[in-house]
């Protein structure tokens, strides 16, 4: 069992260094990909609050299929280049939409979504995968969050 706990009077820093650390922890020494996928999901689910969906779409042959996740189930097939999701593949770059209905062509798997944060996961200068975060609040991330979750996908492009 594993038994991380989130304070929930911490600062941001102090929360993203707890998650990543917790994140390191996790996938020591385990080599399956989606059992990685799958727990680093749950700690973020667990970690970060105010979400109403958290997880992974992993490139495969060229466009984003969707991994594992916590909250509603989920658009499975984003081409290059669609999407918030789309658009973090594709550039290589995070991207952080204060509010998803006028970013063009979102796309919206849950209703409920109002602001999104996308991370790509890079392994030898390569996109293999992406860190979606979604929360009903817009505005809800900042470049905290941003840098928070770059660092967990730093620290996991090898482990997934
Ligand atoms: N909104 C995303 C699609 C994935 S879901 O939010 C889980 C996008 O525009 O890429």
């Amino acid at each position: 069992m594993y038994a991380f706990e989130p304070d929930p009077n911490q600062s941001k820093t102090e929360l993203y260094r707890d998650l990543t650390e917790a994140a390191g922890a996790i996938v020591a020494g385990e080599r399956d990909g989606i059992a990685n996928m799958a727990n680093l999901a749950a700690l973020i689910w667990q970690f970060v609050p105010r979400l109403n969906w958290a997880g992974f779409y992993r490139m495969i042959d060229g466009e984003l299929v969707l991994g594992p996740f916590q909250g509603k189930a989920a658009c499975i097939r984003i081409a290059l280049g669609q999407g918030v999701c789309g658009a973090a593949a594709a550039r290589g770059e995070t991207q952080l939409v204060p509010d998803v209905h006028a970013f063009p062509g979102h796309i919206a798997c849950d209703a409920a979504s109002a602001s999104e944060l996308v991370v790509p996961v890079l392994r030898d200068g390569r996109v293999i995968a992406v860190i979606d975060l979604d929360s009903p609040e817009i505005g809800r991330f900042d470049a905290d969050d941003a840098r928070g979750i770059e660092a967990l996908a730093a620290l996991i492009a090898s482990s997934i």
